[in-house]
């Protein structure tokens, strides 16, 4: 197995011919029935947003430090959180989720790693969580609401430090289902005060509906 570091803790490996992205770990117990290979984890692009995006534009990824610090909105049960975990080995993911079921699994995966911190809250009410957190070099949200540019503003306005990079997986569907997906794009890009935005990138083919938008604070 051939493995190539393409940017700080993420890797392609070339299995059988073919090129799979993977982060590196030392748990190993598949979090979402990923395939574990010499501590190297698979990441599946059709299950995380996250690996999509590299996927499809590897510039659009910041690089992240080993140590960097990581404010993750709708965490779930922790797919693409496991991840980051991953690559930021020494640093912190404060892992915001507000489903007690998705909370529980999430929780599960906290035990067997010390750089996730389990925030059961709603990432619409950043104030709640303000004694838990200190600023952040990375905000990565992936909620599934109506009001995503407002959630993404709230948070960033509060918690990103400056010149730190943002991540918005935008679901289009959740925000009205009945307008083009890039009509929501643009209303949504509208609404995204103080960052300074790279261009949208359509998911597809991994995923329909959404766009990853990225940026920088001012
Ligand atoms: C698409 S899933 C996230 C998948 C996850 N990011 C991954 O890649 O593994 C969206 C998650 O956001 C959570 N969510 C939705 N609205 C939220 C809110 N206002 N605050 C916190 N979590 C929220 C949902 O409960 C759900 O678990």
């Amino acid at each position: 197995m051939i493995s190539l570091e393409i940017s700080p803790g993420i890797f392609t490996l070339e299995i059988e011919g073919q090129k799979r992205l993977a982060t590196r770990s030392d748990d190993a117990v598949p979090v979402y029935g990923e395939r574990i290979l010499e501590s190297f984890r698979l990441w599946d692009p059709f299950r995380s947003k996250l690996a999509a995006l590299l996927l499809k534009s590897r510039s659009t990824m910041p690089a992240l430090s080993r140590d960097a610090r990581v404010l993750y909105l709708g965490a779930a049960t922790g797919t693409t959180v496991s991840h980051v975990s991953d690559i930021v080995r020494d640093g912190l993911v404060y892992a915001v989720e507000f489903s007690p079921r998705s909370m529980r699994d999430l929780v599960r995966l906290c035990e067997r790693r010390n750089n996730i911190v389990p925030i059961l809250a709603d990432a619409a009410r950043p104030e709640e969580y303000a004694p838990l957190l200190e600023p952040v070099d990375l905000i990565y949200q992936d909620v599934s609401q109506r009001n995503q540019a407002e959630i993404a503003c709230r948070n960033s306005d509060r918690y990103l430090k400056p010149g730190g990079e943002f991540i918005l997986m935008l679901k289009t569907r959740s925000v009205d289902v009945n307008a083009s997906p890039q009509a929501v794009l643009q209303e949504q890009i509208k609404k995204l005060q103080g960052l300074d935005l790279m261009p949208a990138l359509d998911l597809l083919p991994f995923h329909q509906d959404h766009f990853a938008i990225s940026g920088k604070k001012c």
